[in-house]
């Protein structure tokens, strides 16, 4: 339309990108609705896990699948939410963070899982070997062919990537 207000296009501009970004997230939404329960155990585990965390403190959390995922064995799956659990545990108890989160993705041929927290970070004293948690959850993915790493972040908080094989 000639003369159209500049104010006008830009709100118009708006709107036809927000629509754009909404058709995209629906096409994933009905991709992950449409995939076999196998390939989507892994993030209902893990939002529940995270769920559960949002519930019982004020430390924003949430789950990100960055990629496509393969379809993995239960032990492998329950291997990677203990983890989880074991990680969102220790933010809860140690970080005093303000938020964290979840990622999802295939990395050399398998499937890792990142949780990474904005808290005060490991300090001097830190290492798997000073808890049980940590150790455990090291214990079982490694039984499997996977592994556990537990190091700083950019964010001066803890970063623990969990990885399985496919
Ligand atoms: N997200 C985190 N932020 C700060 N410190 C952490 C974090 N996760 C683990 N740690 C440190 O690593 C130690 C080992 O963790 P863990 O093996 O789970 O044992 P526990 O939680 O029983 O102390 C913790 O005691 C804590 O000092
Ligand atoms: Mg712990």
């Amino acid at each position: 339309i000639p003369g159209l207000d500049q104010d006008v296009r830009t709100r118009l501009s708006t709107i036809e990108q927000q629509a754009a970004e909404t058709t995209a997230a629906l096409r994933d939404s009905l991709r992950v609705l449409s995939a076999p329960p196998e390939q989507v155990a892994l993030g209902v585990a893990l939002r529940e896990h995270c769920r559960a965390f949002s519930d019982r403190t004020t430390i924003t959390a949430q789950v990100i699948t960055l990629t496509e995922l393969p379809t993995l064995p239960r032990s492998h799956i329950q291997a990677l939410a203990d983890a989880v659990r074991e990680a969102l545990l220790n933010v809860e108890k140690h970080a005093r963070a303000h938020s964290v989160v979840i990622s999802i993705f295939t990395l050399r041929g398998g499937v890792a899982v990142m949780v990474s927290d904005d808290g005060v970070g490991l300090g001097d004293g830190h290492t798997r070997d000073t808890g049980l948690g940590l150790a455990s959850a090291f214990d079982r993915l490694a039984r499997i062919g996977g592994s556990l790493a537990v190091a700083p972040n950019d964010d001066d908080g803890v970063t623990v990537q969990a990885w399985v094989p496919a």
